[in-house]
């Protein structure tokens, strides 16, 4: 008999959708499986202001096909100058659901991003104040740390001391990839919570290298050791609600990806709930999918859980080897490449 399994309809507390025809080429893929998702605000130019964020919003639910819901919780992109106005502004608004910290040089599109984290203590302690949670690129930049250190080096020169001196700034410590995290997230004091993505928890670093360079599973923070990839999928499956889906799918024109300098960003929002039930069923864990994909994010933002619900089917299916994307196209993972779980047909709202 083929497996199936329903759950509550999930939400991905971690995705970019990009803007113009890409956005219009992705969303559908977000919209069938998810029904909210915290929307990154690293566009070019990145959403600074809360009119931005309106007007990005607006374009969203423009591309969003006839008959499909969807909705997108909006972020703003912190700089050096953002003030506690805007921050104000932003929560009075109701459509922005958190503010998203880009160390400068950090990941794609954080040139603009902060340079020096005291800086932001005025306009962090208005979001504490005004109750706006923190998402946080946790990786310092410095062009001397080791790449696969940056992750551990932030929880300990930014991040711990961050959320001891604004106790009650909430944080969502994105993307975490190391054992290092998953053991300061549990050990950390209310409030603090973090996203895991499908390829933090299925792939370690060696496959970036099977067989020769691989620049469609290049993405920041990198993958981690095989022992980092564990300790994830201990903390995704333990049904410990301070740690939740985030997909960070991240789009990028194909030949943007295979090149000389290839741009960091896995695509994975066609499969994005079908991912994570791989990683839960490898670990004997789907009964406690629905929790982490659909309950736990949902609380931390303070949102009610979604009412409908979607159903997998273990039937196997390849993914396709490309996907338009404007006048370009976009290898998602596991192009060509079979995936365990599909969505049953209906499933989409
Ligand atoms: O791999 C990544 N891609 N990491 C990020 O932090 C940004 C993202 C993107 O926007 O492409
Ligand atoms: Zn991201």
């Amino acid at each position: 008999m083929t497996a199936r399994l329903t759950i509550q309809r999930p939400d991905d507390w971690h995705l970019h959708l990009r803007d113009g025809a890409a956005l219009a080429a992705v969303l559908p893929h977000t919209a069938a499986r998810f029904a909210r998702a915290i929307v990154m605000p690293n566009l070019k130019p990145p959403v600074t202001t809360t009119e931005a964020a309106q007007a990005y919003r607006a374009r969203i639910l423009a591309a969003l096909p006839a008959g499909m819901r969807f909705e997108p919780l909006m972020t703003l992109y912190l700089t050096d100058r953002t003030s506690p106005a805007e921050i104000l502004r932003a929560k009075a608004s109701g459509i922005v659901h958190g503010c998203k910290l880009y160390p400068a040089g950090a990941t794609t599109h954080s040139d603009a991003g902060v340079t020096d984290i005291r800086r932001l203590d005025d306009a962090l302690a208005c979001m504490a104040e005004a109750d706006l949670p923190l998402q946080v690129h946790g990786e310092v930049t410095g062009a001397e740390v080791d790449v696969f250190d940056r992750e551990a080096r932030f929880i300990e020169t930014i991040l711990a001391p961050l959320a001891e001196r604004i106790p009650r700034l909430r944080i969502v410590f994105e993307h975490v990839t190391t054992r290092a995290a998953v053991q300061f997230v549990r050990g950390a004091r209310a409030g603090l919570a973090a996203t895991i993505t499908p390829q933090h928890l299925l792939l370690a670093r060696n496959a970036l290298f099977a067989g020769g360079i691989r620049p469609h599973l290049y993405c920041l923070p990198i993958l981690k050791t095989e022992d980092d990839r564990c300790a994830l999928v201990d903390a995704a499956v333990s049904g410990d609600p301070r740690f939740f889906l985030g997909t960070d799918s991240a789009p990028h024109a194909r030949h943007t990806k295979e090149n000389a300098c290839g741009c960091a960003g896995v695509y994975s929002a066609h499969a994005g709930i079908e991912l994570y039930a791989e990683a839960f069923e490898s670990a004997g864990a789907l009964p406690r999918l629905e929790a982490f994909a659909s309950h736990f994010g949902a609380d931390f933002y303070g949102l009610p859980r979604n009412t409908d619900t979607i159903t997998l089917v273990k039937s196997p299916w390849t993914a396709p080897a490309a996907y338009p994307f404007g006048d370009d196209s976009l290898v998602p993972w596991r192009a060509g490449e079979p995936l365990a779980w599909q969505l049953e047909a209906g499933s989409a709202p």
